[in-house]
């Protein structure tokens, strides 16, 4: 079994300069693969609503889906670090408790060890309520899913001097704020590079280059088994889609010209 991954292992990673590894996982068997692949984080993303619920965004996805799919990963996981999103309107209200208990209940009633949300300096206070309830936090700038309906659109983010300089300052309140690493999404390379230099804190690219502390893939993303599109950063390592259908029309031809089951798959 590999060594369970801890926060205090991943600081100790940037620090030695090795690179963090981290896919989403929504379920039992695939988060089992995932950590016995030696990964270091799971991450129950609420991209859970596009890849697996087949809504268009991620806003749709609630407290309960996050709390339901995060059981499933942390009985398949024994070493990676489960991280959970907090949903959409979740952490964002102006009831600090409500944030606090929301971020409980994804620890206290699915067994994930840390939460992510998404935002700057506006939820520094969230972050440090969460924090003082004993919940690691990771943060999550750039292109931030959640909030798709005031970029219009899954775009690269902070191309301009003047939103580079804004997701900097970001990045540095929320170290401040005691996140213990952030995401940066779709943002350009160079200013993902920066980033990772300034911070204490390890930075987890996707979409962002090669200089971030550690990646993030969605993992049907990376199997080819997305079922929609596919973003311009992925690297496929496979292509899940073509070979799954093919055994499924495998399968349906056996069936319907009586060569499955055989009489070694009889009792
Ligand atoms: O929801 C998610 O899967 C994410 C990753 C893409 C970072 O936030």
């Amino acid at each position: 079994m590999n060594k369970k991954v801890t926060v205090k292992t991943l600081a100790d990673k940037k620090n030695s300069q090795e690179k963090i590894t981290m896919l989403t996982a929504y379920d039992y068997p695939m988060a089992k693969l995932i950590d016995q692949a030696g990964i270091d984080i799971i991450l129950v993303g609420d991209s859970l609503g596009m890849v697996v619920l087949g809504h268009e965004n991620t806003l749709e996805v609630t407290l309960d889906d996050m709390i339901h799919h995060t059981k499933a990963v942390s009985r398949g996981s024994k070493s990676a670090l489960i991280v959970s999103d907090l949903p959409f309107m979740s952490y964002k209200t102006s009831d600090l408790n409500k944030t606090v208990e929301n971020a409980g209940r994804i620890l206290k009633e699915a067994g994930a060890e840390a939460v992510k949300l998404e935002g700057g300096s506006e939820l520094i206070a969230e972050i440090e309520a969460i924090i003082k309830a004993g919940i690691p936090v990771m943060g999550h700038l750039g292109l931030t899913p959640q909030s798709v309906n005031q970029f219009g659109g899954f775009k690269v983010q902070a191309k301009e001097e003047k939103a580079a300089r804004k997701l900097i300052e970001d990045a540095k309140a929320l170290e401040e704020a005691g996140v213990f690493a952030i995401v940066l999404e779709c943002i350009p390379a160079e200013l993902a590079k920066e980033i990772s230099q300034i911070l204490e804190v390890p930075t987890i690219g996707i979409g962002a280059g090669q200089d971030c502390d550690g990646q993030v893939l969605v993992h049907q993303d990376l199997l080819g088994i997305s079922p929609d599109f596919t973003p311009k950063f992925v690297r496929k390592y496979e292509n899940l889609s073509e070979r799954i259908t093919d055994a499924l029309k495998e399968f349906k031809v056996d069936v319907e010209t009586g060569s499955f089951p055989n009489d070694d798959e009889s009792f």
